[in-house]
């Protein structure tokens, strides 16, 4: 079974073929980082434009890459949610003709799913049920992985996504977009506890997470400094950031797996590659008795090649769509 896949929820358009759930045959990715950050962040109608100009060639070169034919596709899929709705459409719209035309099953895949199916295209072991740290630059949250199609969340962020946070945090010390990166490398050699930064508390909802108490004290920590003078620890206040959004998310990735009796763990999304958080969840899973999974790093970020491997767990539950689907800015998991 070979599945024709697209990704376009934000600011990368990607098209991979991938056979059976879990050989990637291609990944094409084109990244528009460069020319969002110019503008500081992603700026979702040049997104769509970018995706609209790029998805035709990546199809094709995808196709190349892998060696294969139209006649030797079997199924196509989408991410229909969430993300930018402008950005999405472009993908669901290209894979409704590409499906329409080549007469193939299409098969809509949820981007955080997605990122949690990156694991298994590293590591072919892996299977649920696990405990599913969720973490990119728009979505945060804690999933029990019951089976490939069966999820519950059980704790999320109750305002800003983590990769937000890091991305607003870099803006004010200068650093370019995405900022999730440059912040990691600035943190190297900083020290951890340089600045007191808040940790957040939801009452009545242990395993939910806030991000926004973290990113404005960070903002006018810059700027109070910048007002008076003052000199600025850049390498202490990113260590010291690190510290408090892997502070939000590890115990709780740790207290959501013993409450659901899970004894391995995964990380996924575009903030999984960030080394404290990864230094962390090795620590606390070991301490705990866990098996900790941790995709690598090109396997983090959006691709299309882990809607592929999901879209084949998809299907095999029946989840083809036909042309009424769309696309949707927020998606339940
Ligand atoms: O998963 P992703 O590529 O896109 C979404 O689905 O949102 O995640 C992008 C986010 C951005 O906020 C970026 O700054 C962050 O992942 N990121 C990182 C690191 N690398 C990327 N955050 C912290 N540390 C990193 N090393």
């Amino acid at each position: 079974m070979r599945i024709l896949a697209f990704e376009s929820s934000c600011d990368e358009t990607a098209v991979a073929v991938v056979e059976d759930g879990r050989r990637v045959l291609s990944d094409a990715i084109l990244s528009q980082a460069d020319m969002h950050a110019l503008y500081g962040g992603v700026v979702p109608e040049i997104a769509s434009r970018k995706h609209v100009e790029a998805i035709a060639a990546l199809t094709e070169q995808s196709l190349r890459d892998a060696g294969v034919g139209r006649d030797e596709i079997d199924a196509i899929a989408v991410t229909y949610g969430p993300g930018l709705i402008g950005a999405l459409l472009v993908a669901v719209s290209f894979a409704k003709s590409v499906a329409l035309a080549w007469k193939k099953p299409l098969v809509p895949v949820h981007h955080v799913r997605g990122h949690i199916a990156a694991n298994y295209l590293a590591f072919p072991e892996l299977e649920p049920p696990f405990l599913a740290l969720c973490i990119s630059g728009g979505n945060t949250m804690l999933v029990d992985v019951k089976g490939y199609t069966e999820m519950e969340i059980l704790g999320a962020t109750r305002d800003d996504a983590a990769g937000e946070c890091f991305d607003k945090a870099a803006r004010v010390l200068g650093l370019p977009y995405p900022g999730g990166k440059p912040m990691d490398g600035l943190a190297q050699g900083g020290d951890d506890t340089a600045y007191a930064l808040p940790r957040s508390k939801v009452d009545g909802a242990e395993l939910d997470m806030s991000f926004s108490g973290l990113k404005t004290a960070v903002v006018n920590l810059v700027h109070n400094a910048g007002q008076k003078g003052e000199p600025l620890d850049r390498a202490g206040l990113a260590a010291s950031f690190a510290a408090a959004v892997s502070d939000e998310l590890v115990p709780r990735t740790i207290q959501a797996a013993r409450q659901q009796g899970r004894s391995t763990v995964i990380a996924a999304g575009g903030v999984a590659a960030n080394s404290r958080i990864r230094r962390d969840l090795q620590r606390a899973c070991q301490a705990a008795g866990l098996r900790l999974y941790l995709p690598p790093l090109a396997l983090c970020g959006d691709n299309a090649a882990m809607i592929g491997c999901q879209a084949f767990y998809e299907l095999a539950q029946g989840a083809a769509a036909d042309m009424r689907l769309n696309a949707y800015a927020n998606l339940e998991i």
